[in-house]
């Protein structure tokens, strides 16, 4: 298959490139930032090219040129401190632009990021698991964007009969994160290197997924012809900031991880009961525990500051 991902440099998208490659198809990449990751050792069925997915003329000569079988859309503003013009352009047309796209050139299956952030509070749904089902309660500029992304993918859905999928992504961790959340990141990285760490509520919780283990869902709704849903939860690991730390201190017994409450955060928590039947039934989500996952990013961490480290079991 020939594949275009937009803003297939970023975190995710870079490892979505390496499994589809891996897997035999032909991938081009759009990203307005193509240098920071280099697929050069993947060979000539990779290229990337520099593009705006805000800009509809870059989104169009990118898939005319590609022609591809599938769509990934990644690119977007990640938080929700941005000018709102910029993000509007970036997260909402951007997404319009792509969906647009795909509609004139006949893409037979659009697939782009959504967000665990549209359920809003885990509050609101009390204390059982989210279903895709559920109402959405977006509460800050990201959220909203994420919405807006699931009505404009409705849209095109029911006026056009087009097949577009959202995956609900969970907190994504992993040693390489540096937009959006990181407290569950440092929770790891800082003793990886020896440095203490100190984070904001022990009971914050959180609702985890190794980027890896997000990277090989993405592949496998993206290689699908037709997904049943048009949404799904990605889910993942539920711990509070408490239970990653004792699991660092499991393998780094001196860990210096520190908080600067131990209560306060279930409140205004976000959702973290998150329920991935859907996904796991059709498609299957990567096994993985707790310690597997610290174990690999302490790994990754050491690896890439030049530190002896040990394998890592999932
Ligand atoms: N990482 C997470 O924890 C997480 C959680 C939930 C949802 N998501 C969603 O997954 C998607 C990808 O996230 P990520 O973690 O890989 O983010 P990322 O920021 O690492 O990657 C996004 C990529 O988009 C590119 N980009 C930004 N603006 C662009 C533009 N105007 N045109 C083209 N490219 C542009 C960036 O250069 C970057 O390479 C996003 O939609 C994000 O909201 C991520």
């Amino acid at each position: 298959m020939d594949i275009l991902i937009i803003g297939g440099t970023g975190f995710i998208g870079r490892r979505l490139v390496h499994l589809l490659h891996a897997r035999g198809h032909v991938v081009t990449v759009m990203d307005t930032e193509p240098a920071p990751t280099s697929f050069a050792d993947l060979g000539e069925r990779v290229r990337t090219i520099r593009g705006d997915v805000g800009s509809f003329t870059d989104v169009m000569a990118a898939m005319g040129d590609a022609r591809p079988d599938r769509v990934v859309n990644l690119a977007y503003l990640i938080g929700s401190r941005h000018p709102p013009r910029a993000a509007l352009h970036v997260n909402v047309l951007g997404m319009g632009h792509c969906f647009e796209a795909a509609r004139i050139l006949g893409v037979p299956h659009v697939v782009y990021a959504g967000s665990f952030a549209a359920n809003g509070r885990q509050s609101h749904h009390g204390d059982r698991a989210v279903t895709e089902d559920d109402p959405v309660h977006p509460d800050d500029q990201y959220s909203r964007h994420k919405v807006m992304n699931e009505w404009q993918a409705l849209d095109y859905i029911e006026t056009h009969g087009m097949r577009i999928t959202g995956i609900r992504t969970s907190y994504l961790t992993g040693a390489d994160k540096v937009r959006g959340s990181t407290h569950h990141v440092r929770c790891i990285t800082e003793p990886a290197l020896g440095r203490a760490v100190t984070l904001p509520f022990r009971d914050m919780m959180q609702c985890l997924m190794h980027v890896d283990d997000a990277a090989q869902v993405f592949a496998s709704v993206v290689l699908a012809e037709a997904p049943r849903h048009r949404i799904y939860n990605c889910g993942g690991l539920t711990v509070s900031l408490g239970e990653l730390a004792a699991a660092v201190q499991r393998v780094l017994p001196g860990a210096s991880i520190g908080f600067e409450h131990e209560t306060g955060a279930r409140a205004a928590n976000s959702s973290f009961l998150i329920d991935n039947t859907r996904l796991a039934r059709e498609f299957g989500v990567p096994a993985r525990s707790l310690d597997g996952l610290v174990r690999q990013i302490i790994q990754e961490t050491q690896a890439a500051a030049g530190l002896p480290g040990r394998p890592h079991r999932r």
